[in-house]
């Protein structure tokens, strides 16, 4: 059994509790694209919460593996400090493979992402992630297994060294990398053991970011540097994996972090009641979401690039209480009606048209079945279940 879940939004959707829970059925759990920018919160119990950036999100309650493979952009510091963290929560750590061909994030990708979006305002994480995949296309990058040459290294950092002093001005800063690695080697394993280790498997793939901010398919260029929806599983892992189920996650309303459009965002007095209520602060950079109202022609779009076959939707508890809630069924673009999206990149001159479904005070009230109702008649995909609160076991299966 080989599963997908991937975010159907702009990322932050409750992935990585989703993923937590589910884990629980899988005997590994795959991060296959993006890199720190990530930001999955899962809380465990009242005791234990962790913010995962780069260590893939998993039930405490079971034995399982958890790996990183070669589609995933390694900042050594983060993963170092993130291991650490879980040592200290957790009694027993579970088994870590890191790809020996995972690109590395260099403190210059850093420096050069902050440069980038300075004036190229997309709004990144700042974690280095644009510049350290564009490393690794223009054939710059440095991968986790050169670090085990020190010879080879040294060239390789000359090379990369030298294209940043004069190219960008940067300087090149190389000198904590080592005691990462050092740190890091029990848990290194080569692509090609990771391939043959997953062949027979029970393995859940755990999307990054969304849909919406996948490099090809999300609203480009507001979006982040890799393939995170479905399609990256193969290219991330470097072997075309048979998936069986491809879950979307997808909150009852949206969000999204950074720049670009968002035809149903909120301001005002508004925005600030939905944000506050739904936390919606980033997990890796704490910056305020922006938010508004759920966008079925987007969620629509999403599900026909990702070919999700299921959908979990959560954070419906945040909206509890209202009487009314608007969700978007089409748009009106240069006048015209328009309920299904053909280029993504016209959403920028979309007018969001609502309809007004009841609201509920609970999420076992009859008016939530319908809301769930009505999103998978419009999506034509079921909605498998729902979260209803961050902790991992809270969730209801139908
Ligand atoms: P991810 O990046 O998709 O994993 O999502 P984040 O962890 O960045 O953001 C989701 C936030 O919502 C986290 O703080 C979760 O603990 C929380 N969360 C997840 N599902 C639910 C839910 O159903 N209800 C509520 N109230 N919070 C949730
Ligand atoms: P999770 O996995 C929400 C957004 C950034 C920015 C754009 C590009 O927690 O859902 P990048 O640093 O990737 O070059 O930034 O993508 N972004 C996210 N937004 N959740 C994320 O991850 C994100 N990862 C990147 O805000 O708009
Ligand atoms: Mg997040």
């Amino acid at each position: 059994m080989k599963d997908v879940i991937v975010g159907l939004q702009w990322g932050d959707e409750g992935k990585g509790k989703v993923v937590a829970f589910f884990s629980q059925f899988y005997d590994a759990v795959v991060r296959y694209s993006g890199g720190s920018n990530a930001g999955h919160t899962i809380e465990y119990n009242d005791e234990i919460k962790i913010v995962n950036h780069l260590l893939p999100s998993f039930y405490i309650k079971k034995s399982i593996e958890l790996i990183i493979s070669a589609g995933v952009v390694v900042d050594l510091e983060i993963l170092y400090n993130e291991i650490e963290n879980l040592k200290n929560k957790i009694e027993i750590l579970p088994e870590i493979k890191i790809s020996n061909l995972s690109h590395i994030v260099l403190p210059v990708h850093k420096k050069l992402d902050e440069k980038y979006d300075s004036v190229n305002k997309i709004g990144t994480t700042k974690r280095g992630i644009g510049p350290a995949f564009a490393d690794r296309v223009n054939r710059l990058g440095i991968r986790i297994k050169d670090l085990e040459n020190e010879k080879k290294l040294q060239k390789k950092v000359e090379r990369i060294s030298a294209i940043y002093e004069k190219i960008f001005g940067i300087t090149f800063d190389f000198n904590d990398l080592k005691k990462f690695y050092n740190y890091l080697k029990p848990y290194i394993t080569s692509q090609l053991e990771i391939i043959e280790d997953i062949k027979n498997k029970k393995v859940l793939f755990e999307g990054t970011q969304a849909v919406l901010l996948d490099l090809d398919m999300g609203t480009y260029p507001y979006v982040t540097g890799s393939n995170c929806s479905t399609s990256g599983v193969h290219s991330g892992i470097g072997f075309p994996v048979k998936l069986d189920n491809l879950l979307g996650v997808f909150k009852a309303y949206l969000t999204r972090v950074g720049n670009g459009p968002f035809p149903t965002e909120l301001t005002g007095e508004e925005a600030e009641l939905l944000r506050n209520k739904g936390k919606e602060f980033g997990a890796t950079t704490g910056r305020p979401r922006r938010v508004g109202w759920l966008d079925l022609v987007l969620l629509k779009y999403a599900i026909s690039v990702s070919g999700v076959n299921e959908m979990i939707m959560t954070k419906g508890d945040i909206l509890n209480g209202l009487e009314k809630i608007p969700v978007c069924i089409g748009y009106k673009i240069n006048g015209k009606f328009v309920d299904k999206i053909l280029d993504i990149e016209e959403i920028e001159e979309a007018e969001p048209i609502y309809t007004y479904l009841d609201g509920w005070h609970d999420v076992k009230d009859y008016t939530f079945k319908k809301y769930i109702a009505f999103i998978e008649d419009f999506v034509g995909v079921k909605i498998k279940g729902f979260s209803f609160g961050p902790k991992v076991d809270q969730i209801k299966i139908f």
